[in-house]
């Protein structure tokens, strides 16, 4: 059978959420890209440039929380300036187009929610909050750069960002969350994400095995492309605007 073109596929998709009830998408930082976010694992990502293991886990913050600070410093001066892309803005007006729409993402820029999407459920943590090591209390804080080592104002310990490491759990609630809706989805995006960090690498194969229909959209195949009905070569900002 020839292979569908990326017209065909998107017209395949429309037809699949006329009149859906229940859909959710995930993103990974490739519906960033367009808004100028750097990605992980791309020809310029960042993790091409930096060491996770020395920036991005709870060990790097014990050895030298000056260090880890200044990562998340430099990220958050990066991300201040940049907006919502035309990608983050169609899976905002998606939220009002379904009854029961759900917005995962491992993003933790916060885009979405400036974009408009009101619930977002976020697996990974929010650079834009802070969290203080000492008590515990959460609070959003835009100031960008943070002094570089912000303390907690109720109890004057370090305060970390509201981000989740390697090596650390997912909020168990937020997972649950995420796991209800992908259990009653009827069609499920997976967009812009390299498939390689669970478990929201495997999320799509979930939904999929629960007898969602399942379209990815990405510039390029990931380990997942096989098993899911549609994959969309292109980019996000171009593609979720045309369904
Ligand atoms: P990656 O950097 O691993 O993958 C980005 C994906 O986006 C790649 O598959 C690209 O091909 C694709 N992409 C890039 N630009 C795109 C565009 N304009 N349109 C569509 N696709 C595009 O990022 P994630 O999969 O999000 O975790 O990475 C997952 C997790 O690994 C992150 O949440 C982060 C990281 O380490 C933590 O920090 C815990």
């Amino acid at each position: 059978m020839a292979e569908q073109s990326n017209d065909e596929k998107i017209r395949l998709l429309k037809e699949r959420l006329e009149g859906c009830e229940r859909v959710v998408a995930l993103t990974g930082a490739g519906i960033s890209a367009e808004s100028g976010v750097p990605t992980f694992r791309g020809q310029d990502g960042l993790w091409r440039h930096y060491r996770a293991t020395d920036l991005a886990t709870p060990e790097a913050f014990a050895e030298n929380s000056r260090l880890v600070w200044e990562f998340y410093n430099w990220r958050r001066e990066v991300l201040a300036p940049l907006h919502p892309n035309p990608g983050h803005l169609a899976l905002a007006a998606m939220e009002s187009r379904f009854p029961h729409f759900t917005l995962i993402t491992q993003n933790i820029d916060g885009l979405h929610q400036t974009a408009g999407s009101r619930k977002v459920i976020e697996l990974h943590g929010n650079i834009w909050w802070v969290r203080c090591t000492g008590c515990g209390e959460l609070t959003e804080d835009r100031r960008a750069p943070l002094p570089e080592l912000p303390t907690c104002e109720a109890c004057s310990a370090l305060l970390r960002p509201h981000v989740v490491w390697f090596g650390e759990m997912l909020d168990p609630k937020i997972l649950d969350q995420a796991y209800r809706a992908l259990d009653t989805c009827q069609v499920m995006i997976v967009v812009g994400t390299s498939g390689v960090v669970q478990p929201a690498a495997s999320m799509g194969a979930t939904a999929r095995r629960r007898g969602a229909f399942v379209a990815e959209i990405n510039l390029e195949p990931t380990p997942y492309t096989d098993i899911y009905e549609l994959s969309i070569l292109g980019k996000s900002g171009e593609v979720l605007p045309l369904l």
